[in-house]
C-alpha cells in the first residue's frame, strides 16, 4: 500500500476500528493504539502504526491533524428513527405517569393517532425545521449516518411529505439518511374497523406512490396487537418484494405475535424492539441473516419490564444493533450517547457490544456495506473523540467528549 499522496491524515491517534472479525483473535473494538488513518478521495486511503509513517507528515497529506492520545470511531449510525413528526405528546407522558398505558392511550385514539393529527396539520417547511433541530442533536453526538422512518401520515399524500423532509435532511445537513416507509405504522381513523382495506390502500397506493418517487429505501411496519398482525404485515411485504425494496419490521415489542419469525421469512434487514422474542424468532432471525435492532430509549420511557432476549441473540449469533428510535411517543430521545449507556445499564450490554450496535452492527441494519468499520476502502466517516478509553463513551451520561467528525473525509465540527 502507498505511503503518502493523501488528501488528510489524522496521526498520534487510537482507532476503533471496530473490525471485530479482524478482532476475533482478541483485540477489543478492533482497536490499533499509537496510530494513523489517512483519507483520500472520501475514502479511508490508509490505517495503521505510527511507526510505520516517517515524517514530516505534511509531505504525506494535504491536510494534518495531530491528535495525541485522542480516539477515532467510525462515525455513528443511528438505524432506527422516527425523528420526522408534528406537535409532541408531553401530555400523554403525564397521562402514563398517572397509571395509563401505551396501549390503553393508543386504543383509546391517542398514541401513534395524535402524532399523525399533527403531523398532517404541519407544513412540510415545519416539519423539516422541528426535524432539523433534532437531527443537529445526534450530530452534535458524532452521528454520520441516519436512518428516517415515515409513518405519522398514512394518507399518500403525509406520508411522501414525510419522506421527502427526511430526504431534504441528508442534503441540507451533514449526515447520511436513509429512508423508511411506515405506512403500516398504525390505522387512520378514515379507516376505523377498516383493516384490511387499509393495508389494501397500503399495498396499492400510498407504498407504490412513494417508491416511484424514488423516495424509499426499506419498508417497515409496526406488527403488534394495536397495529398490524403478521398476515397483514406479510401482504405489505409481498407488494415490497414486488417492488424491489428491502423490509424491516417492529416485532415482539409488546407482546410474542412471531413477528419476527414472519420477517425473518421475508430476509429482513433488521427486526427491531424484540423484548418478547423468544427463541423461535432468534434462530429465524440467525438463518435469515436479520439484524436485531434493540431501543433502549423505548423500554425506558414506556417503563417496560421485559429484557429483550440478549443470551439468546449472542448463542445464535445474531448482530445486535442500537438506536435512539426517536419519536414522539415511546422514545423522545435525540442523544445516541444516553442510548449507549442506557443499552449497558438496562439491557446489561458490554461497552463493546453497545458501541458495535451504533457502528458496524447498525451499518449491517441498513444495508451498507462501506461504513461502520474503519478499514482501507471504506467511506471515511469518523468521529475524533477526547476520551481515554472508548468505554467512556457508555460510561458518561449527559456529557458529550466529541472533538470532531469527519464526513468523506471532510472535517466538520458539529
Ligand atoms: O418504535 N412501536 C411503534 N412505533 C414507535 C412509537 C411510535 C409512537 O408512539 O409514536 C416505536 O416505539
Ligand atoms: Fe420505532
Amino acid at each position: 500500500m502507498q505511503i503518502g499522496g493523501w488528501d488528510a491524515l489524522w496521526t498520534n491517534a487510537n482507532i476503533a476500528t471496530m473490525d471485530l472479525a479482524a478482532g476475533e483473535d482478541g483485540v477489543p473494538y478492533g482497536a490499533l493504539n499509537d496510530a494513523a488513518i489517512a483519507v483520500h478521495d472520501g475514502a479511508i486511503a490508509w490505517i495503521g502504526s505510527m511507526t510505520e509513517l516517517t515524517e514530516p507528515f505534511h509531505r504525506l497529506a494535504a491536510e494534518v491533524h495531530d491528535i495525541p492520545g485522542r480516539w477515532i470511531t467510525p462515525g455513528l449510525i443511528d438505524c432506527h428513527t422516527h425523528i420526522v413528526y408534528g406537535g409532541n405528546r408531553a401530555a400523554e407522558f403525564e397521562m402514563r405517569l398517572e397509571g395509563a398505558t401505551y396501549e390503553e392511550i393508543a386504543r383509546a385514539g391517542g398514541g401513534i393517532r395524535s402524532t399523525v393529527t399533527a403531523t398532517r396539520e404541519a407544513s412540510e417547511e415545519d416539519l423539516f425545521r422541528s426535524a432539523a433541530s433534532r437531527v443537529r442533536h445526534l450530530l452534535a453526538e458524532g452521528v454520520t449516518t441516519l436512518e428516517i422512518k415515515s409513518g405519522y401520515g398514512l394518507d399518500t399524500k403525509t406520508e411522501i411529505a414525510m419522506l421527502r423532509t427526511a430526504r431534504r435532511i441528508g442534503r441540507e445537513l451533514p449526515v447520511t439518511v436513509r429512508t423508511s416507509f411506515l405506512g403500516a405504522h398504525a390505522l387512520p381513523s378514515e379507516f376505523d374497523g377498516r383493516e384490511d382495506a387499509y393495508i389494501e390502500f397500503v399495498c396499492d397506493e400510498s407504498l407504490p406512490a412513494a417508491v416511484s418517487e424514488g423516495l424509499v429505501d426499506a419498508v417497515d411496519g409496526f406488527c403488534e396487537g394495536i397495529a398490524f398482525s403478521p398476515q397483514q404485515m406479510a401482504r405489505v411485504f409481498d407488494k415490497a418484494r414486488e417492488l424491489e425494496v428491502p423490509v424491516k419490521l417492529h416485532a415482539e415489542q409488546l407482546s410474542d405475535l412471531k413477528g419476527a419469525v414472519m420477517a425473518a421469512s421475508y430476509d429482513a434487514m433488521s427486526a427491531d424492539h424484540l423484548e418478547y422474542l423468544e427463541e423461535d424468532g432468534v434462530r429465524a432471525m440467525a438463518a435469515s441473516g436479520t439484524v436485531a435492532v434493540l431501543l433502549p430509549g423505548a423500554f425506558y420511557f414506556l417503563r417496560e419490564a421485559k429484557l429483550p432476549p440478549l443470551d439468546l441473540l449472542r448463542q445464535f449469533g445474531v448482530p445486535i444493533a442500537v438506536a435512539t428510535d426517536c419519536n414522539p411517543g415511546s422514545s423522545p430521545v435525540t442523544s445516541i450517547l444516553m442510548t449507549l449507556n442506557m443499552a449497558c445499564t438496562l439491557f446489561r450490554m458490554t461497552p463493546e457490544e453497545a458501541l458495535a450496535g451504533i457502528t458496524c452492527n447498525a451499518a449491517k441494519a441498513l444495508g451498507l456495506t462501506d461504513r461502520g468499520v474503519l478499514r482501507i476502502g471504506a467511506r471515511a466517516d469518523f468521529a475524533i473523540w477526547n476520551i481515554e478509553r472508548p468505554g467512556e463513551l457508555s460510561y458518561r451520561i449527559g456529557f458529550n467528549p466529541l472533538e470532531h467528525v469527519a464526513i468523506a473525509g471532510k472535517v466538520s465540527n458539529p
